[in-house]
């Protein structure tokens, strides 16, 4: 099976935007940087990233433990359930949570790999990183070259902060910036309120329920 036809059957996404990140993979495997995603389940979209461009390196970030607890900046625990008012406005604010998972979009790393095993991407150009983004990408971005795709795929407000205040400043001139959660509110008032605090207007095109933009 080719790989692409592989990452339809375990994408958490549409067939369009797995198709969009392709696409970009293309676009950018001659430039400069390296390609990230936070929040990657089962490698779909890694899968379609490391089609695209086999020789680019790749950052993998995600819990390998599902969706950590809302904070109140949530109304819901995604894919889960929507939450009441009442049951929001008692929860953590944001960056306050207890990082926990909450039972959702739980893939094992050892299934991650596996899957990336099954269509043959070169594992050596991909680099995981296990644990919550809130301890792990602070620490990693430090280290980490330019990169050129940028993919948000956290579903919860916290998730998306913690990568765009740590991350966005590494994206390339010209670098495709990709929100998967746009329709969930939490995920759209982080970027909404990160990118009011820098001063920048992301100029946002939408695909089903993503957004992205080049920066
Ligand atoms: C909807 S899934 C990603 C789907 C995948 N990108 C795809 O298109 O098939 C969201 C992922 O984000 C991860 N995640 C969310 N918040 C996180 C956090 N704060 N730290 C680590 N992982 C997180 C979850 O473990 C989950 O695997």
């Amino acid at each position: 099976m080719k790989p692409i036809h592989y990452a339809y059957q375990i994408a958490y996404s549409s067939q369009e935007t797995l198709m969009f990140t392709y696409e970009m993979a293309i676009k950018y495997r001659n430039s400069p940087g390296v390609y990230v995603e936070c929040g990657v389940a089962a490698g779909a979209q890694v899968i379609a990233m490391a089609t695209g461009a086999p020789d680019k390196i790749i950052y993998a970030f995600d819990s390998f433990e599902g969706i950590p607890l809302p904070s109140n900046r949530d109304d819901q625990l995604p894919g889960i359930r929507k939450l009441k008012k009442w049951e929001q406005k008692s929860l953590p604010d944001a960056g306050k949570q207890v990082l926990q998972t909450s039972g959702a979009t739980v893939v094992s790393l050892a299934q991650f790999m596996e899957n990336l095993q099954i269509v043959g991407i070169q594992e050596s150009n991909i680099l995981i990183v296990p644990g919550w983004f809130e301890n792990t990408v602070p620490f990693y971005a430090e280290e980490m070259p330019e990169i050129s795709i940028l993919r948000l795929d956290g579903d919860l407000y916290n998730s998306t902060w913690v990568c765009l205040q740590y991350l966005f400043p590494l994206v390339i001139a010209g670098g495709c910036v990709i929100i998967d959660d746009w329709n969930l509110i939490g995920c759209q008032d982080a970027c909404k309120e990160y990118f009011t605090l820098i001063g920048y207007e992301p100029e946002y095109k939408f695909i089903s329920t993503i957004a992205y933009f080049f920066k």
